[in-house]
C-alpha cells in the first residue's frame, strides 16, 4: 500500500500570527479525511515548535524544507536531520526547484542529503521537475528521471520506505499553469518504472505532483493512478484552500 500524503510547503512565509490562525483551521477539517492520509505542514524551521504546539494531538505531520548533508558541526546556519528528528518533524523536503536554482544544489549534494536524512529515520521527499525551455526541448523524462536517478543513487533496502517523490514542473510552481492531469500521470507512470529498474519496490513508493495544485484541480490530479498525492505551495497558506486540497484525496 502506498502512503497517501497532502504536504503544505510554506516556503519563506508565515508569522506567529499565521500560525495560529493557520493550524486552527487546519486542525478543525482533519477530522473529515480518511485516516490513513498524511496531511503535512512544512513551516520555515523556526516555526515547528509553534506548529507541532498548535497542532497538538490532531494528527498532522510536521516537516522542513531543507536539511543538511552534514551530522553536526561548524556549518554556521545550517539545520541537521538529527536535529529535525529530535524535535519530532518527520519529513525533510530535498532537492526543491527553488533550492535548485537560488541556492546552487547540485545532485551531487541532494544525494548526500536524501542520504543523511534516511540515516536519521526521517521521510525524505525528494523534489524533481524540469524547466519550461527543457519541456520544449522533448527533454522533460530525461531531466526528470537523471534527477531521480542522481539523488537516489545510494537507497537501498528498507531506506526506499522513507523515500517519497514530488514531481513539480518548474513552469507550473506559483504560475497559476498546472500541469494536465494527463501530463502528470505519465510522469509520474515514468517514475515508477525507473524505480523498477533501480530495483526498488516501486509499487510501494508514493509519488505526489506539485505546481499550482489548487482546490479546483486536486480531485483530478490526485484520482490519477499513479499519482499519491500533492505538494502544495501558495493554497497551502490559507485553512480553506489547502483543507478542500487535502479533503480531495
Ligand atoms: P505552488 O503550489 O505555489 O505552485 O508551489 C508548489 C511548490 O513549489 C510546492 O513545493
Amino acid at each position: 500500500m502506498r502512503r497517501k500524503i497532502v504536504a503544505g510547503n510554506w516556503k519563506m512565509n508565515g508569522s506567529s500570527e499565521l500560525v495560529t490562525k493557520l493550524i486552527g483551521g487546519v486542525k478543525s477539517e482533519l477530522s473529515a479525511v480518511d485516516k490513513g492520509v498524511e496531511v503535512v505542514i512544512i513551516p520555515p524551521a523556526l516555526y515547528l515548535r509553534d506548529v507541532q504546539q498548535e497542532a497538538g494531538d490532531s494528527g498532522l505531520k510536521l516537516g522542513v524544507q531543507n536539511v543538511s548533508q552534514y551530522e553536526s558541526g561548524a556549518y554556521t546556519g545550517e539545520i541537521s536531520p538529527a536535529m529535525v528528528a529530535d524535535v519530532g518533524a518527520e519529513f525533510a523536503l530535498i532537492g526543491h526547484s527553488e533550492r535548485r536554482a537560488l541556492f546552487s544544489e547540485t545532485d551531487e549534494t541532494i544525494a548526500a542529503k536524501v542520504q543523511c536524512a534516511l540515516t536519521h529515520k526521517l521521510t525524505a521527499l525528494l523534489c524533481v521537475g524540469e524547466t519550461l525551455d527543457e519541456r520544449d526541448a522533448g527533454q522533460a523524462e530525461t531531466v526528470v528521471c537523471g534527477q531521480v536517478e542522481r539523488a537516489l543513487a545510494g537507497v537501498s533496502g528498507d531506506s526506499w520506505k522513507q523515500v517519497v517523490i514530488a514531481y513539480e514542473p518548474v513552469w507550473a510552481i506559483g504560475t497559476g499553469k498546472t500541469a494536465t492531469a494527463d501530463d502528470a500521470q505519465q510522469m509520474h507512470k515514468t517514475i515508477r518504472s525507473l524505480l523498477e529498474k533501480l530495483d526498488a519496490p516501486a509499487d510501494t513508493i508514493s509519488l505526489l505532483y506539485g505546481g499550482s495544485v489548487k482546490a479546483d484541480n486536486a480531485a483530478q490530479m490526485f484520482s490519477q493512478p499513479d499519482i499519491d498525492g500533492g505538494l502544495i505551495g501558495g493554497a497551502s497558506l490559507k485553512a480553506d484552500d489547502f483543507a478542500r486540497i487535502f479533503k480531495a484525496i
